[in-house]
């Protein structure tokens, strides 16, 4: 039940209501769109962005906080470590317990490697586990990975590197096949068919989900696996430096035990990140969609050891977080909330664009109606917009809500809102990092031999811009494809000597470049204790 200020604007909604269900909005042209993302897209905001000194993206621009982290010192020094006496020998070490870590780490396994996963907080204590929409699939008679690659290529502006996106799709068929055998409960038809749905920017109804739960349905089923097949899983420790050894291969990393601050090296053939995204470096001020360790720390273990990264400038801000009861400003509201009907109106209760209109745009489109336009809603905190969920059970029928999408229906609830009933308040949130390491398709990065990278830590899968439920599925396709080359690449890998060389080396070039800093890095957890600038 909303207070008294919002009533006059949701009685414009519900008087509009039936009208705006039969309206078909047009989609934006090529240029229109190019327009508004330029004009309100936080991506183009210049000033947001600075340039790095050094490094190998030198003369680069990423969002300021990501440049502080990767010009920063790292958190020891060589000495601080005896790298002769590895508390841990494994063949593949994986950096990171979610869904790409997991699937590395099962596919590593098949293949008899010895592996063992490293995560700074709980294994599933990551963007997986958040995923609520999807995962994209062209297994429908109607579809094609031709198709799914078109649709993905056009929404992440003919950016992405076409043998990561071909991979993408192509495998995704059988990711779904691979994930549905260990368990995933899909939605399905009474004959047992996948119900799929269409999301912002597909042409075909690819849409492949656990309600609106997915992500926490196909994490809970990886994480299983893993403890099923007894794979070592190290929590509570983060990895703080990359090893790599006299031939300048990768070669383990340096961890930190969370609550004794311990340090201890881990001697790996291979090393496999899969640290996730970026979402609480809360990049320009914006609130997150993204798990608590989601600070880019992957960007920065691989930067520092000389790995290239690629759209480290390009974010996406997920268009529907909540933006109202403030107790979960930034929560992601799935885009199946608009696959099922709802559709995006301004306090008068005006569509104001298609509500399928891919990430960036829609985004960039609810930004200019609570800016300039002013025809957004003040919620007290900051402006938003309406999603008007009501129209879901008018379309779908009474009970489409409960049934298909009930975590929305229990969050909103928790707070007096009946989404079936009432439309919900919603902004822009930081959702993902379209950028990353650089890594070709067997998934290595593309200089730093045996360091291979899967999830939301490469850049170039998706290009500029994500489709909905692109992500579950590269975690998938690219987690299991790290696992199964790290496998191969240990078999055929005898390490030399460790070397913690590349930390002087860096310190170098930052003094060459003038660079004062005293920042550390990785970032490892947000600090909330300090202002919101300050984050
Ligand atoms: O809207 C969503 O459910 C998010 C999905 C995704 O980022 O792929």
């Amino acid at each position: 039940m909303y207070a008294k200020e919002f009533q006059d604007s949701i009685k414009a909604v519900e008087a509009a209501r039936e009208a705006n269900i039969a309206y078909e909005p047009a989609r934006m042209t090529a240029k229109e769109k190019e327009e508004l993302l330029a004009a309100y897209h936080p991506d183009y905001k210049k000033s947001e962005f600075s340039e790095l000194k050094f490094g190998p993206n030198k003369g680069e621009s990423v969002p300021k906080e990501l440049c502080e982290m990767l010009e920063a010192h790292s958190r020891i020094k060589a000495d601080d470590v005896d790298l002769t006496a590895p508390k841990y020998d494994v063949d593949i070490l994986i950096i990171g317990g979610g869904g790409a870590g997991c699937a590395a780490a099962i596919e590593a396994n098949e293949a008899g490697a010895n592996v063992m996963v490293v995560t700074k907080l709980r294994m599933g204590d990551a963007n997986t586990m958040m995923a609520e929409g999807g995962i994209q699939a062209a297994d429908k008679p109607n579809d094609s990975p031709a198709i799914h690659y078109i649709d993905a290529f056009g929404g992440g502006h003919f950016a992405a590197k076409p043998e990561l996106l071909s991979k993408l799709v192509c495998d995704a068929p059988e990711a779904i096949k691979w994930l549905n055998d260990l368990g995933v409960e899909f939605d399905k038809a009474p004959d047992g068919t996948m119900i799929t749905t269409h999301g912002g920017g597909t042409s075909r109804k690819r849409m492949h989900a656990a309600k609106d739960y997915s992500g926490a349905e196909i994490m809970r089923t990886l994480r299983d696996e893993v403890l099923n097949r007894g794979i070592n899983v190290v929590d509570f420790t983060s990895a703080i430096e990359l090893i790599l050894d006299e031939n300048g291969n990768a070669a383990g990393a340096v961890l930190l035990n969370m609550e004794t601050k311990e340090l201890m090296v881990a001697r790996a053939k291979t090393v496999i990140i899969a640290t996730g995204g970026a979402g609480r470096m809360h990049y320009q001020g914006f609130p997150t969609s993204n798990h608590y360790g989601a600070t880019a720390d992957g960007l920065v273990l691989g930067y520092r050891v000389g790995a290239k990264l690629l759209y480290a400038d390009t974010l996406q801000y997920h268009p529907t977080g909540a933006a109202f009861p403030q107790q979960i400003f930034g929560a992601l509201v799935t885009e199946k909330v608009r696959s099922l009907g709802a559709k995006l109106v301004n306090r008068d209760g005006k569509v104001f664009m298609h509500p399928l209109e891919t990430r960036d745009v829609a985004a960039a489109s609810i930004i200019r109606e609570c800016s300039d336009r002013g025809e957004g809603v003040d919620t007290g905190e900051g402006m938003a917009v309406w999603l008007d969920t009501p129209m879901i059970e008018k379309i779908g029928g009474e009970g489409t809500i409960e049934k298909r999408i009930p975590a929305m229906l229990r969050m909103f609830a928790s707070y007096g809102i009946d989404i079936r009933k009432e439309p919900i308040l919603v902004y822009p949130t930081l959702h993902y990092q379209n950028g990353g390491l650089d890594i070709n398709a067997d998934c290595m990065t593309t200089n730093i031999r045996n360091l291979f990278v899967a999830g939301e830590a490469v850049g170039g899968i998706h290009g500029r811009n994500r489709l909905m439920g692109n992500s579950l599925l590269d975690i998938i396709v690219f987690g299991r494809s790290a696992g199964m080359n790290a496998a191969s690449a240990a078999a055929k890998t005898s390490l030399g000597k460790l070397t913690l060389d590349h930390i002087a080396k860096f310190d170098a070039e930052r003094k060459a470049a003038g660079v004062i800093t005293d920042k550390v890095s990785p970032k490892l957890l947000p600090n909330y204790t300090t202002r919101k600038s300050e984050l």
